[in-house]
């Protein structure tokens, strides 16, 4: 990974293309529209909210990012998007039914002009997906990856853009296991694009490897494996641009994350996590599927491996048991309800239970951590950072690294918050010093 540490200046207009324009992508951009307005509150958004301190003893200053770093403003995002069917942004909101009407009235006509370009779409990836705004059947990966190649230089172009980012947002896809032949180099990977191979090459991986070769960093926002292989790693050096993913880290993971490093630091005992949900939207039927519940089911369930270490800690999580369940239920829609049975014990062995019953909104939870993603990818890009960004861990579920080198993920949030501090104190020049703060 190379670094550099002072970013270039947020000159000009920010592209950013969100892949998959459902209620992820439209809560959103819905939302940064309205907040430029002056008609919402970016609330969630470490880097609209969070201070943090630079400098220490009589120096210490409690700083916003934008003050340590420089960010793009909201008012030079311009949006664009992909999706399998055609509704733009403003329709695609309606059906989402996220946001209250008098949350979308407002910027009804900027909503009305994203028009989703056709996607790069295969039917085995995402079976309960069935729209037709997507590329004719034949098209073969190569082709996907041109024609998305060409989507991005015309948007830059017809949008002013100097910098773009690509997020992805669509649907979780079948799982895709890394398999070394393919995935292991960019050589390999690059052959099997050109050869077509539909099972190892999703479509997700089309549009990260489009972005690249376009000079977008890339994220992703499902669990899907696109980025998270070492071709890719090696594609995103090449270009000298950042990626991060996988797996928004919104409701249950956010807790697990939270809760995980309470236990540990106390040194209680955990026999086992039961954690269920229950969903309404699109993501939930897609998730219905198990190919595609596999996807996100790998990705929760790594949450506590690296925070509970059974090798560390035999007489403590030597022996527990982990659970995820996902239940499509329509009534909810977006307002997933999730449980967590977590049994611990303590002194003696002695058993105890702590039960978590969270009424979230899933797509709310989502947005502030999309624009958080972009800006910071964005960031990054300006600062000369390539390959994996570990600093953008504190957003994701499943945190990318290189596997291949033994390299454990971070998933402990406290841990992720310090060192997406210090990378920031780091990028702005101040010390990298975390203190108890
Ligand atoms: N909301 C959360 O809390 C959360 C957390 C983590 C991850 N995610 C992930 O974010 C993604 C989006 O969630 P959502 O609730 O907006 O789902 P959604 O179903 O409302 O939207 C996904 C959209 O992606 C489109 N799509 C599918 N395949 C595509 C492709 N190949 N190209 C372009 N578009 C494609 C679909 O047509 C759909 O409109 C899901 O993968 C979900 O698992 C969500």
């Amino acid at each position: 990974m190379e670094m550099q540490n002072k970013p270039q200046p947020a000159e000009g207009k920010l592209g950013v293309l969100v892949v998959g324009l459902g209620a992820v992508a439209t809560t959103f951009i819905t939302g940064v529209l309205m907040i430029r307005r002056g008609l919402g509150k970016p609330i969630g958004s470490m880097t609209q909210y969070d201070k943090i301190r630079v400098g220490h003893g009589k120096d210490a200053k409690y700083l916003h990012y934008g003050e340590i770093v420089p960010l793009a403003k909201l008012d030079d995002l311009v949006f664009g998007s992909w999706d399998a069917y055609p509704d733009n942004a403003f329709q695609a909101a309606l059906t989402a039914s996220v946001l209250r009407d008098r949350d979308i009235m407002p910027v009804r006509d900027e909503l009305e002009k994203i028009v989703p370009m056709r996607a790069a779409f295969d039917h085995r990836y995402a079976s309960r997906i069935d729209g037709k705004n997507i590329m004719p059947d034949g098209t073969t990966r190569a082709q996907m990856v041109e024609n998305l190649r060409k989507d991005i230089r015309e948007f830059k172009e017809r949008e002013h853009c100097s910098r773009l980012v690509v997020i992805w947002a669509a649907s979780t896809e079948i799982y895709v296991p890394y398999y070394e032949p393919v995935h292991g180099k960019l050589e390999t990977l690059e052959a099997a694009i050109k050869a077509d191979d539909k099972e190892h090459i999703a479509p997700s991986m089309c549009y990260a490897y489009a972005a690249l070769k376009e000079g977008a960093p890339f994220i992703m926002g499902a669990p899907n494996t696109t980025v998270d292989i070492p071709a890719m790693w090696e594609l995103a050096d090449q270009e000298k641009l950042p990626i991060a993913g996988k797996d928004f880290k919104t409701g249950q993971t956010l807790m697990k994350s939270g809760i995980a490093p309470i236990l540990r630091t106390r040194c209680l005992g955990l026999s086992g996590w039961f954690s269920t949900n229950i969903l309404g939207n699109r993501d939930g039927l897609v998730l219905d599927e198990p190919a595609n519940f596999r996807t996100k089911e790998v990705s929760k369930l790594s949450t506590l491996e690296s925070i509970l270490d059974g090798n560390d800690y035999p007489d403590l999580y030597g022996n527990y048991y982990h659970k995820v369940r996902i239940n499509y239920y329509p009534p909810r829609g977006d307002n997933k309800e999730g449980w967590d049975n977590i049994d611990i014990f303590g002194w003696m062995g002695y058993p105890m239970q702590i039960k978590v019953n969270f009424l979230c909104r899933d797509s709310i939870l989502a947005a502030p951590l999309l624009l958080d993603l972009v800006l910071l990818s964005d960031l990054a890009h300006r600062a000369g950072r390539s390959g994996i960004q570990r600093f953008l861990s504190f957003f994701l579920k499943s945190p990318m690294h290189d596997f291949t080198k033994n390299e454990v993920p971070v998933n402990d949030l406290f841990k992720q918050y310090t060192m997406l501090k210090d990378t920031l104190r780091e990028m702005g020049g101040y010390d990298v010093d975390e203190l108890i703060d």
